[in-house]
């Protein structure tokens, strides 16, 4: 199940990444769709290697990978028959996607595909109430029914060809919206989601449909995600949206600063930030998807493999406090947060002591026991069942990632 997984890894790449300078740059220097075709012709990933990406997010905890399929840009990275602007086209002519799709399913990681709805070199896209890809040098009439036809054939390859797809991830409908955060942010264009949805049950039932859309889920999807944000969060200014109640969350957030590949990037998250992203998503019930942009040739950088290896390691020792947890019986806390499981709960403290008492409030349990994970040292609280709160004499030193107690519940 989805919400058992906690931890999938994101890919975005492309020809994009050619250009160092983050997937949205034929957008932001305004590249015609003439010139940036350019591109198929050296586009040639010889370093790409399906086996070591599938061994790389397993050795880092994740339990699946969310790969770019078609991004803004257009070009498909999987055999089509529905584009000239395809990989089969570069010199490398090979399906990345076949490669990887069969690597995921012989290691054992589940698959999810991103798609773009937004597109930025087709002319039947609704580019003119697009906020977006403007300045392509498209002039023709745009015909969404075309466009839409285009889509459907594309995710019938997708969910034909490739054996079991756990998911579909769109992105790009804010294109034809207002501003995240204006007061009415309808479409500019009727998307046709149900069509669109209806077709991807019917290929594969099971494929969970989420939607970037950055509003309140639409009927059909199966999962709600958060963009650069935990659930709850607005710092980003992408998620003006609550957080479902019903369906599983997801946060993306990227590794370093941006998606696609951007040369000048450094701004390297720290394993610790990540396992504290990861640990405050679980604790509000979301999985952490985290994205790294591999470099044009298709090789992944040394800093991505040596952060996502010590968050490995780390969930090797502290998986069972993440995985197959449920969040938000506690609501998240200044200090950190509490996930469950089974007769379990588990306190993260993320954040350094203000006091040497911790506070839970809605603790609503009988308790067993409460321990230290790692020491398996008894820990001394005070249970106050008639305002519902829990005290525990602890605190978290400076060093320490996360400092997590471990109730036994009865
Ligand atoms: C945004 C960006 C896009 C990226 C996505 C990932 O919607 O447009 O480039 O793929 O976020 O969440």
């Amino acid at each position: 199940m989805f919400e058992q997984m906690r931890f999938g890894m994101f890919v975005h790449w492309g020809p994009s990444s050619l250009l160092g300078s983050g997937e949205w740059v034929m957008n932001n220097r305004n590249i015609k769709v003439n010139d940036y075709r350019n591109l198929i012709h050296f586009f040639n990933p010889i370093a790409f290697d399906a086996k070591e990406y599938v061994a790389l997010a397993k050795n880092a905890g994740m339990k699946y990978i969310t790969f770019i399929t078609r991004h803004h840009d257009g070009f498909s990275l999987w055999d089509t028959k529905q584009s000239d602007f395809n990989i089969m086209n570069t010199p490398y002519k090979k399906d990345v996607l076949k490669m990887l799709a069969d690597e995921c399913h012989k290691q054992g990681i589940k698959l999810f595909l991103y798609y773009s709805l937004l597109d930025w070199t087709r002319d039947d896209y609704p580019y003119e109430t697009g906020r977006t890809g403007k300045k392509t040098g498209r002039t023709a009439k745009s015909d969404y029914n075309s466009y839409l036809q285009f889509m459907k054939s594309q995710l019938t390859e997708l969910l034909t060809n490739y054996g079991k797809i756990e998911g579909i991830w769109f992105d790009g409908h804010w294109d034809q919206t207002n501003k995240e955060g204006e007061a009415t942010t309808p479409s500019k264009i009727d998307w046709k989601y149900s069509e669109i949805y209806g077709l991807i049950h019917q290929l594969q039932p099971w494929c969970l449909i989420g939607n970037n859309h950055h509003i309140n889920p639409i009927d059909g999807e199966d999962f709600q995600m958060f963009e650069r944000d935990l659930p709850g969060e607005n710092k980003a200014g992408y998620s003006f949206h609550s957080a479902s109640t019903i369906l599983p969350l997801e946060t993306c957030q990227t590794i370093n600063g941006s998606w696609g590949y951007d040369i000048t990037d450094n701004k390297y998250k720290s394993y610790s930030k990540i396992i504290k992203l990861l640990v405050g998503a679980s604790g509000r019930n979301a999985n952490l998807l985290l994205n790294i942009g591999p470099m044009p040739n298709g090789q992944i950088q040394k800093q991505f493999v040596d952060t996502l290896g010590a968050v490995g390691k780390w969930l090797a020792k502290y998986g069972e406090t993440v995985y197959s947890t449920q969040g938000n019986i506690i609501k998240p806390q200044d200090w950190g947060v509490v996930t469950f499981k089974d007769k379990v709960a588990y306190v993260h403290l993320l954040e350094s002591a203000k006091s040497d008492v911790v506070e839970l409030p809605g603790f609503n349990f009988k308790i067993k026991s409460v321990t230290g994970f790692d020491d398996n040292v008894k820990v001394k609280y005070t249970l106050d069942s008639k305002n519902s709160k829990l005290l525990l004499h602890t605190a978290k030193d400076k060093n320490q990632i996360d400092k997590i107690i471990k109730i036994q519940l009865k």
